[in-house]
């Protein structure tokens, strides 16, 4: 499976945001990673869908947005509105959550879940069929910025096969402190979407820094 990479931006300035987004489009980043925090899922807020038509203005980058909400279907529509393509939920925040995956689909977006790193696999035994997307969290939601808890590399592996004997298709996304240290194990557990915040934002040459993370990815 090629390897994807979705820089998060959830760490930059954001009054720099077009010249950042610039230097991720000439370093052939595969999509924009857009972390949405309500504030009572996760203690931290950031942005919603107004900024995200902002965003979709300035880039023709895919929009993921990565919803660590409350009630999350309260905004598809809005977040469809915006300009996102996919929709991730954390199944921690849905009481109904193939219902909440069937409703992101009907909006016409790809539908993702995301699971915290005490959350087991088991929670999407009766839905990977329905899935354009799993996030593997590899920190706790809620900051840019964190240590990658290594323990997850078995869960990647765990859900990697999964997905092989469901024959599903979706994305093996892992997102939270992935850095030049680990990309390769997180590739070599079986993670195809590759979430890099912080790391990438702290490179004094994100271009050349998302070339070679793709090139140790595939080392
Ligand atoms: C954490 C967010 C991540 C975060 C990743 O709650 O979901 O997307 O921005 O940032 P780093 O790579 O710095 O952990
Ligand atoms: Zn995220």
């Amino acid at each position: 499976m090629p390897i994807k990479i979705a820089p998060s931006i959830l760490s930059a300035d954001f009054c720099d945001l077009p010249n950042l987004i610039g230097l991720l489009e000439k370093g052939k980043a595969d999509d924009l990673h857009l972390d949405i925090m309500d504030g009572h899922f996760v203690p931290n807020i950031t942005f919603g869908p107004p900024v995200v038509r902002s965003i979709r203005k300035i880039t023709k980058f895919p929009l993921d947005a990565h919803l660590m909400v409350e009630n999350p279907e309260f905004f598809f529509d809005d977040f469809a509105a915006a300009g996102a393509r996919s929709i991730t939920v954390h199944a921690e925040a849905c009481r109904h959550l193939h219902r909440v995956v069937q409703t992101i689909k009907k909006t016409g977006l790809r539908a993702g879940v995301a699971l915290n790193p005490a959350t087991p696999l088991q929670v999407l035994d009766f839905l990977l069929a329905d899935l354009d997307l799993v996030l593997v969290m590899t920190v706790n939601p809620g900051w840019g910025g964190q240590e990658f808890i290594s323990g997850m590399l078995h869960k990647i592996r765990e859900l990697r096969e999964m997905l092989i004997r469901s024959g599903s298709q979706a994305d093996l996304q892992v997102d939270g402190g992935i850095n030049r240290d680990n990309v390769k194990a997180v590739v070599e557990a079986g993670a195809n979407h590759l979430v890099i915040g912080s790391a990438l934002l702290r490179e004094e040459n994100p271009v050349a820094a998302l070339h070679e993370y793709r090139l140790a990815a595939k080392a």
